[in-house]
């Protein structure tokens, strides 16, 4: 029997299971400590949470870091507000020297090779004359701008312009309206009589 040979040792138990044989030896320090402070935890821990309510559940955490980030997303919005796509707007930006010639650099760079050098029209429509097939609001014009008309070979420019560069381009056609530049192409799509009063 393998504990007979350690019969004379103090510091086996006696215990033997199948010839496994175990030290007396104390817990460790640390391990102990650990015990005792879950013991010590558990009833403050029932107490906070289910007679005093000062830990708050998962419920209540949740709610709060949800409306921390609601105040987040408030506080980005504020200061990165969407671009309100209205005719009011876009009229903020026409008639403005700034805007109007930050749009010209922008079609001479995006557009003039299918609307001409002065918007007379080449492949694309004449913009200078008061025909116009898509409308003549600002949101018309921002529109067909945004989405294109690809079928016609208009390409759509939302998702490289802007809103507010797409803007600029609408102050500069309503700049360059009654031109009249050189080589203007015939007219296309509806006369728009009032549009000296279009905004
Ligand atoms: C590849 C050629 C091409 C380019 C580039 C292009 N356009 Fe056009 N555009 C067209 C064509 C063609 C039409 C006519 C669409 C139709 O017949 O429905 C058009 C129509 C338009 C209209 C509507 C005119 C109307 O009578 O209703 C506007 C406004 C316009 N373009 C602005 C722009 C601006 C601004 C740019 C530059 C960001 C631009 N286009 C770039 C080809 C082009």
């Amino acid at each position: 029997m393998s504990n007979d040979k350690h019969d004379d040792d103090p510091l086996i138990q006696g215990h033997n299971y199948d010839g496994i044989e175990e030290y007396d030896n104390p817990m460790p320090g640390w391990w102990v400590w650990l015990f005792w402070i879950c013991v010590a935890f558990a009833p403050l821990y029932v107490l906070g949470m289910h007679v005093f309510d000062i830990i708050p559940t998962y419920e209540e955490r949740l709610e709060a870091e949800q409306a921390e980030l609601a105040e987040l997303r408030t506080a980005w919005e504020a200061q990165n507000p969407t671009f309100e796509i209205s005719n009011s707007a876009i009229a903020e930006f026409v008639g403005i020297e700034e805007a109007i010639l930050a749009g010209e650099a922008l079609f001479s760079a995006n557009c003039a090779v299918c609307h001409g050098n002065n918007g007379e029209g080449l492949i694309g429509p004449n913009l200078t004359d008061s025909y116009w097939i898509h409308g003549n609001e600002n949101v018309d014009i921002f529109n067909v701008i945004t989405d294109g008309v690809l079928d016609k070979g208009m390409t759509p420019w939302g998702n490289v312009l802007s809103p507010e560069e797409r803007s600029q381009l609408v102050a500069y056609i309503r700049s360059i309206k009654g031109s009249d530049p050189e080589g203007a192409k015939a007219p296309q799509g509806t006369l728009y009589e009032d549009e000296e009063n279009a905004s």
